[in-house]
């Protein structure tokens, strides 16, 4: 008998852990009241099967927001890897975004559904405008049209600067809940983050370990800060960003990093942590070839 309970107890903490893990990613709350986990996880490059069991492994670790876009082309694949994962639609929080191809009115809306039928699911948590080019009027009157239809929780935008944002907001109707722009610690974003926080729209890190670029990983200061806290150079930029309420989505295959980066919420950096971080500001992109 005593076996018994021992061994019930067990099967019970097993089967918790994943929400144990979920239970620790607080959230942020957008400016129409929906929640978004602060940490989630990157889809770039991620594509077939290495898409489908980068996903589903993340899900088991505990991640929650997962990142793609129509230009990924791996919608697909985050879509199997969520029913892999068995996990209930309900927990998730995903974000896909609208390519450039397909702004104007009538093109996102047919972009939309397409997005929609390849990760296989009923709604999106928060449709992005990828990137300001082409007929972005147009485009965002079809995604108010859906937001108030109920197939997307949150509407945004993604690589927007401020005379860009000003712009959709003088014929918006509904008003963006998310600019999703380049921000680790060697482009830091100061300006973009107080124009933001003025204007109530969350802002979200795409690229957070600067995609591996400028040997982040082996940089002196994150990792003599990390030695402080017993964590890595990733985890030290990861967590810089949630104490600024940045929310963001590293991305990795490979499951060790994902159980690196999900780790971050049980130390917190000092203000001299924080200033010295501020100095590695190089204020400039990383991903010239993008501009
Ligand atoms: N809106 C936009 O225009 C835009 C643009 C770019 C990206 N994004 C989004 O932002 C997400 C993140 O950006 P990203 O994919 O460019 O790069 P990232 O997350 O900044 O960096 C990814 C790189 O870091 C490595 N890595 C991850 N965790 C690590 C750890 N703990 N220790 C050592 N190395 C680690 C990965 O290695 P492995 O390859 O070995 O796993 C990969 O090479 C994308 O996946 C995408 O969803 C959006």
């Amino acid at each position: 008998m005593k076996r018994l309970n021992k061994n019930a107890v067990l099967l019970w903490v097993l089967l918790a852990l994943p929400l144990i893990a979920f239970a620790q990613i607080p959230t942020v709350t957008l400016n129409n009241g929906v929640k978004m986990p602060i940490l989630g996880f990157g889809t770039l490059d991620l594509r077939e099967s290495t898409g489908v069991q980068s996903v589903a492994k993340a899900i088991s670790i505990g991640y929650r927001l997962f990142d793609t876009a129509t230009v990924y082309g791996n919608e697909e694949a985050v879509g199997e890897g969520i029913k892999k994962s068995g996990i209930d639609r309900s927990e998730l929080f995903i974000t896909t975004k609208l390519w450039v191809d397909d702004t104007g009115y009538e093109k996102t809306k047919k972009a939309f559904e397409t997005s929609l039928n390849k990760l296989g699911l009923e709604y999106i948590d928060l449709y992005l405008i990828h990137r300001p080019r082409g007929d972005l009027r147009g485009a965002w009157k079809a995604m108010e049209e859906l937001y108030e239809a109920g197939k997307i929780r949150a509407i945004g935008v993604s690589n927007f600067e401020p005379h860009q944002l000003e712009e959709l907001l003088s014929y918006a109707k509904v008003k963006p809940a998310v600019n999703q722009i380049e921000t680790h610690p060697f482009f830091q974003q100061y300006r973009e983050r107080e124009v933001l926080n003025g204007l109530n729209i969350q802002m979200e890190a795409w690229s957070p370990l600067a995609g591996g670029r400028n040997d982040i990983f082996n940089n002196p200061t994150l990792n003599a800060i990390g030695k402080k806290y017993n964590k890595s150079a990733a985890q030290v930029s990861l967590r810089w960003l949630i104490q600024r309420g940045v929310v963001t989505i590293p991305r990795t295959d490979n499951a060790e990093y994902m159980k690196e980066n999900i780790d971050i919420f049980d130390f917190e950096l000092d203000e001299a942590d924080m200033l010295k971080i501020t100095g590695l500001d190089l204020n400039t992109t990383q991903f010239p070839e993008w501009e």
